[in-house]
């Protein structure tokens, strides 16, 4: 069963606690948090207080994605309120064993993300410790960016490696996520879609009534991205295509 994973970085700021509750409530596995500090990427989100915050309105699993240059920071931070996954770049940590080290002390499940022009290979020595791989199918920075086809090669590749030693982890692919490119991640050997623009970003804003028709939006997105991913897995459709 693939995890689907919304980034509430794709709605405005003023949402994002109705964000995270319509996600939860239409079916979600996780809620994927972006927090970015306008240095490792041109892109500046929130932190640890928000993340807080959105603690109150829901209690299914936070993923959080750290784009920010010192992660160490706000780790322990990340540790209190209980994310059950923090996931680091390891294009920010100079010392990438000792930060994994930090975050499976502190009782999370750790995760390594990769840019999309840094090779899977790198991850070989640190692979063991980790409980997720997330493979950038875009820049990191922002939501509704297009997807990178070659993805779907890289993940491929990297399923080969992760299986040769058997590594138990998860695999999760961020970065314009939609129904047309899930089944290909999935086939590849995806196990975890997040999904920013494909989740929140079908609601007319202005449009008469779109507040109480938007949380039955987000569900429905949700779902046709489950379903996209379960016939990808039945047809078991060519990922390079
Ligand atoms: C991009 C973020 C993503 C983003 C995904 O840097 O890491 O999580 O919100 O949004 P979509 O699915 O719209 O690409
Ligand atoms: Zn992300």
């Amino acid at each position: 069963m693939t995890l689907i994973a919304p980034s509430i970085l794709a709605v405005e700021n003023a949402s994002l606690f109705d964000a995270a509750k319509w996600a939860a409530d239409g079916g979600a596995d996780w809620i994927h948090l972006d927090v970015m500090d306008g240095h490792f990427v041109p892109n500046l989100t929130y932190g640890p207080p928000v993340i807080k915050l959105c603690r109150k309105v829901t209690d299914i699993p936070f993923d959080a994605h750290l784009m920010v240059t010192d992660p160490d920071d706000i780790i322990p931070e990340l540790l209190d309120i209980g994310c059950e996954y923090i996931s680091v770049h390891q294009e920010a940590c100079v010392h990438l064993h000792r930060t994994i080290s930090q975050i499976k002390d502190g009782g999370a499940k750790a995760g390594v993300a990769l840019n999309p022009a840094t090779p899977v290979e790198l991850l070989m020595d640190i692979l063991p410790m980790l409980d997720m791989v997330v493979i950038m199918a875009v820049n990191p920075g922002f939501a509704y960016q297009k997807h990178i086809p070659e993805t779907a090669e890289k993940v491929a590749r990297f399923s080969d490696m992760a299986r040769k030693i058997e590594w138990p982890g998860l695999v999760q692919i961020d970065g314009g996520i939609n129904v047309d490119t899930a089944g290909a991640m999935i086939v590849a050997g995806a196990d975890a879609l997040v999904a920013g623009g494909a989740v929140f970003g079908r609601r007319k804003e202005g449009q008469k009534g779109y507040k109480d028709s938007y949380p039955e939006q987000v569900r429905m997105n949700i779902y046709d991205l489950k379903v996209a991913c379960q016939v990808a897995i039945e047809e078991g459709i060519d990922p390079y295509k």
